[in-house]
């Protein structure tokens, strides 16, 4: 179908660069700051202002792919944060950067263990051209996170909905409590019903920061800002809700959406994204970019034509048909059709069958507190889990992992 863009359908989280810039204020601080985050595939992951601090700030992030050492304000300071980081993390591309086109700096900054060096100042393709290099010094980042188990990809899993009203955001709200509540796990949902949207609702959230406000600071965002900006429920599950305004929904492009989608994926275990039923340029982006699509369905007629209707649509996509599940939600309810039916119609089984628990499922929805906790011995929530579980054990299945720095640079244009 010609409006999914070719260019989304990669998973971004292997396209960021996670970066530290260890950069004493300075009256270009903000200048030279502003230039990564002008780097579309540069995640900006911390900032650290005292040398002796680099290795700390690094250890409490997700270790970096490239570290950025400015090296003017203490030479001697900056070699010896530079060695360390070059001993202690091998796999960490040092870029040393400085203002004064001295070679005895630079001697010395490369024989501590900076892979390159800039003279400031120097453009966005420079700077691009740098982190080309230290690309082909081949280090391939390998260490886990600390703090959240991410030795694995990001599982990014979309619930689409076949009719208003079908279940997609119980679905979401209950599949993400549900990972969440593996420790492990560092699970956010992304209400990208954009205009009427009612995950905060449903989780009795009242969020200080929605999407519009990440929108509006895009071109800042870093990790303290993202994180910041999401609203945590008590099952450890985050939200990153709808804008407050309807009209706001109008402003978010595919554009805004890929780059938020990538930031929290490259923290974050699991994203779950809970679609509009009107399928916008956000809603095509976020299943370009997802590894499952739900398409929830009920056994009734305008549900499963409508199902049918965008299974035809999304098979035409030779990338995203595959990914394209099918869940029935509800099952036990009286209905129009029966399962086999429906399975005849659709010409496929249905991936997952959700039970129909009307009290359960009210009671967690009026108290905003999912069934991971609100009735955790139910039957709905034993499915869940179930659910979850499935969703997990196929993810390892399907693993075929690309290396960081080889998608990097090989799905740039
Ligand atoms: N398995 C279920 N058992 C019982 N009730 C359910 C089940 N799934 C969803 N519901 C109920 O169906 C109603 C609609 O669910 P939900 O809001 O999740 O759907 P939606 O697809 O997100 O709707 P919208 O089109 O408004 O976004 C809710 O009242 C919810 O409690
Ligand atoms: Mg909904």
């Amino acid at each position: 179908m010609a409006e999914f863009d070719q260019n989304n359908n990669t998973k971004s989280e292997d396209n960021l660069l996670r970066l530290v810039i260890m950069n004493p204020p300075d009256k270009g601080h903000e200048a030279l700051r502003s230039m990564f985050t002008q780097i579309p595939y540069v995640w900006l992951q911390a900032e650290c202002t005292k040398y002796e601090f680099l290795q700390d700030v690094i250890a409490n992030q997700t270790t970096p792919h490239v570290v950025v050492v400015a090296i003017d304000a203490d030479l001697e300071k900056a070699c010896k944060a530079i060695e360390r980081l070059a001993q202690e993390m091998p796999d960490v591309g040092i870029l040393a950067i400085s203002k004064r086109d001295d070679g005895q700096a630079i001697l010395k900054s490369l024989r501590a263990g900076a892979k390159e060096f800039l003279t400031m100042p120097f453009g966005v393709d420079t700077l691009s051209d740098a982190l080309r290099k230290l690309e082909k010094v081949g280090r391939v980042h390998k260490s886990p996170t600390v703090g959240v188990n991410k030795k694995e990809k990001t599982l990014i899993i979309s619930f689409l909905g076949s009719r208003g009203g079908v279940g997609c955001t119980s679905l979401s709200v209950n599949i993400g409590a549900t990972l969440a509540a593996d420790p492990h796990n560092k699970v956010v949902l992304v209400d990208l019903d954009l205009a009427l949207g009612d995950a905060d609702i449903a989780l009795d959230l009242v969020a200080d920061y929605t999407l519009s406000d990440l929108i509006e600071n895009i071109d800042k965002l870093d990790m303290t800002f993202l994180n910041r900006s999401l609203s945590k429920h008590s099952t450890g599950l985050a939200l990153l809700p709808h804008p407050l305004n309807v009209s706001d929904a109008t402003i978010i492009n595919e554009d805004h959406l890929k780059r938020i989608i990538s930031l929290l994926a490259a923290c974050h275990t699991h994203l779950v994204l809970d679609l509009s039923k009107s399928l916008r340029p956000t809603d095509i982006c976020a299943l370009a970019m997802s590894d499952f699509i739900f398409l929830v369905v009920q056994l009734e007629i305008t549900s499963i034509r409508n199902a049918i209707r965008l299974l035809s649509t999304l098979d035409a996509d030779g990338r995203l048909g595959p990914r394209v599940k099918l869940v029935l939600n509800r099952v036990g309810m009286v209905t129009d059709i029966t399962k086999e039916k429906a399975v005849e119609l659709l010409g496929r089984p249905f991936f997952w069958e959700v039970p129909n628990d009307h009290k359960v499922m009210m009671e967690s929805r009026n108290s905003g507190t999912p069934m991971v906790k609100s009735a955790p011995v139910s039957k709905i929530q034993q499915n869940f889990s179930d659910f979850a579980d499935e969703i997990c054990s196929k993810t390892k299945a399907n693993k075929g992992a690309k290396s960081f720095w080889h998608s990097l640079f090989t799905n740039k244009s």
